[in-house]
């Protein structure tokens, strides 16, 4: 498995470019399914969660063209009815999306169950009672969920808990049902309303994206649509903590600042010094921070996935912090790692309490998900010495180049790669 080999305690400065959202991408390209033409993608991450999902069109049938490394085209007007598969789906949560998009093109959906990062127990029951409500019917059986409906009847969904994957499904099976699907307590996260932005640009008729009650008239025909995809919060929020973290001085470019508007005031709380710009934010780090306590809650709460990373920095704040998490059930596996580090944090369920220490000390860690490995990065930067960390697939997924745009903030990183355990010739 490839490494990232960080030598700490050196200050971040200067700016970055923040990439598209991940969890806008995964959600907007299989949307393209249901296009009436080419589909021009602008702000498109080069991330592995990427690849995938195009990897899963092209198998379908598409032509999926990459333009240039954050332009895509996709004209999927000749896909086929396919089963998405196994090998294909577990890599990633976000497969599942093309269970709604297929059940509006073709009435029917074949899906693996989804996979992505384990952070406990991870229902798809709001998914299915969506597809139910809009006259489909489902069956999982050998780990496949098909769907089926002889015709989409427009329904009103109440979810029973606030889940952006339900919500995302419930919108890609209702756009082209009969008559009018009303969501209520929908989840009101930045790449919500960037899908629901999109399948308007499509010519959908969807209202109220972004507050918990979205309204969803279905129409007959879409169109194709040149769009370009919103800035990634969490990526932006990773490097703002990166920076807080090494005492840095950095200013992250290209975002949209009411989206970042939790983080922003958590880092001022505990002392760290942010100046918004209409684009951009820039963070300067203080030499220790105050404790504070967090709940990550659905949006415009604090994001659950920034969660990790906010708790690597406050490893060395002063004083206890106290961390609960809102949304999963257990995403504290990268804790066991942080402890390897000098880190002391106690977890009792939900809630972690962490205890801040002067300093971490570099040791080889582990990744167990993608947020985790954020967090790992961030303590590996503020550590004295080296921290090897292994497990840096579950990083790609869903930050691009982040070794690169790293070292080009003056980190000392440098990723290893291995093959079959052994190290890579010439690395
Ligand atoms: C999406 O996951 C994101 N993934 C996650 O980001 C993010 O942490 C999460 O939303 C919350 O914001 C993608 O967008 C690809 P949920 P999702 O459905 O859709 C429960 C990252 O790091 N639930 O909002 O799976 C569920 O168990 C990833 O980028 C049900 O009970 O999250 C969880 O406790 C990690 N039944 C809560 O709701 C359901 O049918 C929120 O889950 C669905 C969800």
């Amino acid at each position: 498995m490839d490494k990232y080999i960080i030598n700490g305690g050196k200050r971040l400065r200067g700016g970055v470019q923040i990439s598209g959202a991940k969890n806008a991408a995964v959600a907007i390209i299989p949307a393209t399914v249901l296009a009436g033409g080419p589909c021009v993608l602008e702000n498109v991450p080069n991330i592995n969660d990427v690849t995938i999902d195009l990897q899963i069109l092209r198998e379908m049938g598409a032509d999926v063209r990459v333009l240039d490394k954050s332009t895509v085209r996709i004209d999927a007007k000749h896909i086929r009815d396919a089963v998405v598969p196994y090998e294909m789906a577990r890599r990633m949560r976000a497969s599942y999306y093309f269970l709604g998009t297929l059940l509006t093109k073709f009435n029917h959906a074949k899906v693996s169950m989804p996979g992505g990062c384990d952070l406990g127990d991870r229902p798809i029951d709001q998914h299915l009672k969506c597809f139910k409500s809009l006259s489909a019917n489902y069956s999982i059986e050998r780990g496949i969920v098909e769907i089926s409906a002889d015709k989409l009847i427009g329904s009103q969904i109440y979810f029973d808990k606030v889940t952006v994957g339900a919500t995302i499904n419930a919108m890609l099976a209702s756009v082209k049902a009969d008559g009018l699907t009303i969501l209520e307590n929908a989840a009101k996260e930045p790449h919500i309303v960037d899908l629901a932005n999109f399948l308007n640009s499509l010519g959908a008729d969807i209202m109220g994206a972004g507050t918990d009650v979205i309204k969803i008239r279905g129409v007959k025909a879409f169109s194709g649509a040149n769009y370009t995809i919103i800035p990634d919060q969490i990526e932006a929020g990773t490097y703002m903590a990166a920076a807080a973290a090494t005492k840095g001085d950095v200013t992250v470019n290209g975002i949209i600042p009411k989206h970042l508007e939790p983080i922003t005031s958590k880092l001022r709380k505990i002392g760290a010094k942010v100046e918004e710009f209409d684009e951009s934010i820039r963070v300067i780090g203080a030499d220790r921070y105050e404790r504070t306590n967090l709940k990550t809650m659905p949006h415009p709460g604090f994001p659950t996935d920034m969660q990790p990373q906010f708790a690597a920095l406050l490893t060395l704040a002063k004083g206890t912090s106290i961390l609960t998490e809102g949304v999963f059930d257990n995403r504290f596996r990268y804790v066991d790692e942080l402890r390897r580090m000098g880190a002391d944090v106690s977890v009792d369920g939900k809630v972690a309490v962490i205890e801040g220490v002067e300093r971490l000390t570099g040791a080889p860690v582990k990744v167990a998900d993608l947020r985790a490995g954020a967090a790992l990065i961030i303590a590996g930067l503020s550590a004295d010495g080296v921290t090897e960390i292994e497990g840096i697939h579950h990083i790609e997924r869903g930050y691009e180049d982040m070794d690169l745009k790293l070292r080009e903030l003056g980190a000392d990183i440098t990723k290893r790669r291995y093959t079959d355990g052994i190290r890579a010739a010439g690395e």
